[in-house]
């Protein structure tokens, strides 16, 4: 087995930054030791001084080839997997799919044949129910038992699509209340949506930033609300917010919480930056870059401060992508005169761990918070704690060197994802990816690429860390 000493690094975990070494063996962490103390004649040393050695980012909200508006997101799992790693990101959760009418444990399947063999970094799934009935309810069942799938995502948008009503919300979160999965909600009320978009159109409303305008927060609060109240009557059954993007609903999420119940949130990095003033209404056709549901809020609301506010409080437990990228070529084009048909989804995948630390230089996040929100509550959240999140011996060597000194300028020319653009061109960060190792490989240097595809295995995921 190769051995590998990272040195004079500070370790940086939820409970503090510390200088020390550490030793990989093979796949794993073997030991960690003060400076200086660990053995002599590994087979290499790493020298992280002056630099932050921290646990792999683990981007738990990925949509790799998603099927959406008559297009698939443009990044396989081959191109996704590779920019994630880049990008310091060494484990992703990708959204499997069960369309209406189809058997849940074929779109599991299919999305399973998608990644076998491409990954370069390891990954499980959410599963995705399009169509809540007595079959896939006993599907859930056999996922959470048998093939490590502890988390179903609903939709309490996108009608005629993904959308479930509340009864199907409901028995969903029966269901899981009793098998121990997690509830992971696109909350946003897409009924009322749907006729805000059918009434804007009417008015020739055409142009990317109705989107954001037939999609406000106030329909975002009410789902999160809903599903709130939806899984109280489930018993409390464990209930994620996806993507939350908004003051709003982040209130309903921290009264939840302040009331003792089992209610989680993420946010994504675009709700943390980017604006409905400043991207989505961009001239012309251009706004369709950043046309994502829920869409970015005003720069003139508190939505941005809050969200930092929340991560800082716990109340966002988790910063993760969305990443769902479609190049304007052929496929934000679709939406040409018509917003309602625009792809919806932005491409971050590789940006994610930087954009969170230039929250850590610009005094909105500890150190510790940065890790523990990419990379340590990933894991607890979703069953893959202490195997991965953390630096410690007996977990997986997943380990990100991170340059505070070094510098990232993030575009279309330099990144890695397959797409046309870059939802955050021109956006620098203060610090640099500079080694990834995956499972004790390294996959990433200053040499470059150095991973393989399929050598990401998939993870098979336990119940979540919080409620057992
Ligand atoms: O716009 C988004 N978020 N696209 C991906 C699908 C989803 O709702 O997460
Ligand atoms: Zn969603
Ligand atoms: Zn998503």
């Amino acid at each position: 087995m190769t051995t590998t000493l990272i040195t004079g690094g500070t370790v940086v975990t939820p409970s503090g930054a510390v200088v020390a070494d550490v030793l990989v063996d093979g796949e794993t962490i073997a030991a960690v030791f003060a400076p200086g103390l660990g053995p002599v004649g590994v087979d290499t040393v790493l020298d992280a001084t002056g630099k932050y050695v921290i646990p792999g980012g683990i981007d738990v909200h990925t949509h790799m080839q998603l099927p959406f508006g008559g297009t698939f997101a443009s990044d396989t799992f081959a191109t996704g997997t590779r920019a994630a790693a880049f990008g310091g990101t060494t484990t992703i959760i990708d959204f499997a799919v069960q369309r209406t009418g189809e058997v849940v444990q074929d779109g599991l399947a299919a999305w399973h044949a998608k990644a076998a063999g491409e990954s370069f970094v390891d990954y499980g799934f959410h599963m995705i129910l399009g169509g809540v009935d007595d079959d896939a309810l006993k599907a859930m069942d056999q996922l959470v038992a048998d093939e490590g799938i502890t988390s179903f995502k609903l939709f309490m948008a996108y009608p005629g699509v993904f959308y479930s009503d509340d009864g199907q919300i409901l028995r969903a979160m029966q269901r899981a209340r009793d098998n121990g999965a997690l509830i992971m909600m696109h909350a946003e009320n897409g009924i009322a949506i749907d006729v805000l978009v059918q009434q804007a159109l009417a008015r020739g409303e055409t142009d990317p930033v109705f989107h954001g305008l037939t999609r406000p927060p106030a329909l975002e609060a009410e789902a999160t609300h809903r599903a709130i109240v939806l899984s109280g009557v489930a018993r409390d059954c464990p209930l994620y917010f996806v993507h939350l993007s908004a003051s709003g609903a982040l209130e309903q999420v921290a009264a939840a919480r302040d009331a003792g119940r089992n209610v989680f949130a993420e946010t994504c990095p675009q709700y943390l930056y980017l604006t409905l003033e400043d991207q989505l209404g961009a001239p012309g056709f251009e706004g369709a870059k950043w046309v994502a549901s829920p869409p970015l809020r005003s720069r003139d609301e508190s939505h941005r401060a809050d969200l930092w506010k929340g991560l800082r409080s716990n109340d966002l437990a988790i910063v993760s992508t969305d990443h769902c990228p479609f190049c304007m070529k052929e496929q934000k084009e679709l939406g040409l005169g018509n917003f309602s048909k625009i792809p919806n989804g932005i491409g971050t995948v590789e940006h994610r761990v930087d954009l969170v630390y230039q929250g850590v230089v610009d005094g909105k996040l500890s150190l510790e918070r940065w890790v523990e929100t990419i990379a340590t509550t990933p894991a607890r959240m979703f069953g893959l704690y202490p195997r991965k999140g953390v630096i410690a011996p007996g977990s997986d060597a997943d380990i990100v060197v991170y340059d505070p000194n070094g510098h990232t300028t993030i575009g279309v020319a330099t990144h890695h994802m397959n797409m046309d653009h870059s939802a955050w061109e021109g956006y620098e960060i203060d610090g640099r990816v500079e080694t990834v190792l995956s499972r004790g490989e390294v996959i990433v240097d200053s040499g470059g690429f150095h991973g393989a595809a399929g050598r990401g295995r998939f993870l098979r995921r336990g119940l979540s860390s919080y409620l057992v």
